[in-house]
């Protein structure tokens, strides 16, 4: 963990629940959560269920994110929601998903262009980068990252990036993809690597105000290990965050870990 920084910790809620059944697990997640001011909780419900569950959360608790939107702001894009439509109702959009990657083959500019039109709109991306299982076997992990990470960040201003979030989720860690458990040190080292990459490109400071988080098959029982990591700001689960019970479990992993800090810093 970073100093300093309050923890997040984003629900990708993904293809999943009706706007009903969105509206029940809101319900048992702020029965279940307590507000405190060093975690900051996200839920990123479906494009459909955003505007009713921006009704229903108290947002000292909860904040929300898009999973995606489209890089124009308006025009003839037929079934495209844009960033400037998202204005003011949601704080992040998770751009870049690997699903979004893989399924629906977007490129490195596309992804950029989504940055773009998320930081012009006002809302903070939430750019997921990651090696699939093949790329991670062909020893390109590296090559991988530094590709995702610099296009994506290409059409920022340093001021611009400090703002961004990256969720580095490799591809094979990632349920759908065989959610395979990433080891702590494999993960901090990809971790130091896109932290070190942004302090070359944009300067010590933004790279320190960064925030990198963690992706990939995160649960309650695995969330502890990953916050410990040093550099790593939050996570990014995906199935879990359906279950309350498990992702209410990741939030007080969170709050352990920052008991901890305390106690370590006197
Ligand atoms: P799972 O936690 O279901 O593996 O998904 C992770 C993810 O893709 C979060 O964006």
């Amino acid at each position: 963990m970073s100093t300093m920084k309050r923890i997040l910790i984003v629900g990708n809620w993904k293809m999943n629940l009706t706007v009903h059944e969105a509206s029940l697990l809101v319900k048992r997640l702020h029965d279940k959560i307590q507000v405190h001011r060093d975690i900051e909780v996200v839920l990123a419900p479906s494009m459909l269920a955003l505007q009713p569950v921006s009704q229903e959360i108290d947002k000292r608790k909860f904040k929300l994110a898009a999973q995606d939107a489209f890089y124009k702001d308006e025009g003839a894009f037929t079934g495209e929601v844009s960033f400037t439509m998202l204005r003011g109702l949601v704080d992040y959009a998770i751009v870049g998903h690997s699903e979004r990657r893989i399924y629906f083959h977007e490129t490195l500019e596309v992804v950029r262009d989504k940055v773009k039109a998320a930081v012009r709109n006002d809302i903070t991306p939430i750019l997921c980068v990651g090696e699939t299982s093949r790329e991670k076997a062909a020893g390109e992990t590296s090559r991988v990252i530094h590709d995702q990470v610099t296009t994506a960040l290409s059409d920022l201003t340093p001021e611009e990036v400090e703002k961004v979030v990256i969720a580095y989720e490799p591809v094979w860690a990632i349920s759908t993809f065989g959610g395979e458990l990433a080891k702590p040190d494999a993960v901090k080292k990809t971790m130091d690597q896109i932290r070190n990459l942004v302090k070359e490109l944009y300067g010590a400071e933004t790279a320190e105000a960064l925030r990198v988080i963690y992706g990939g098959s995160v649960d309650d029982h695995t969330a502890g290990g990953y916050l410990a990591i040093e550099g790593v700001d939050g996570l990014l689960p995906g199935s879990a965050s359906l279950n309350y019970h498990k992702f209410a479990g990741i939030i007080d992993s969170a709050y352990r870990q920052l008991h901890k800090k305390d106690k370590q810093d006197g």
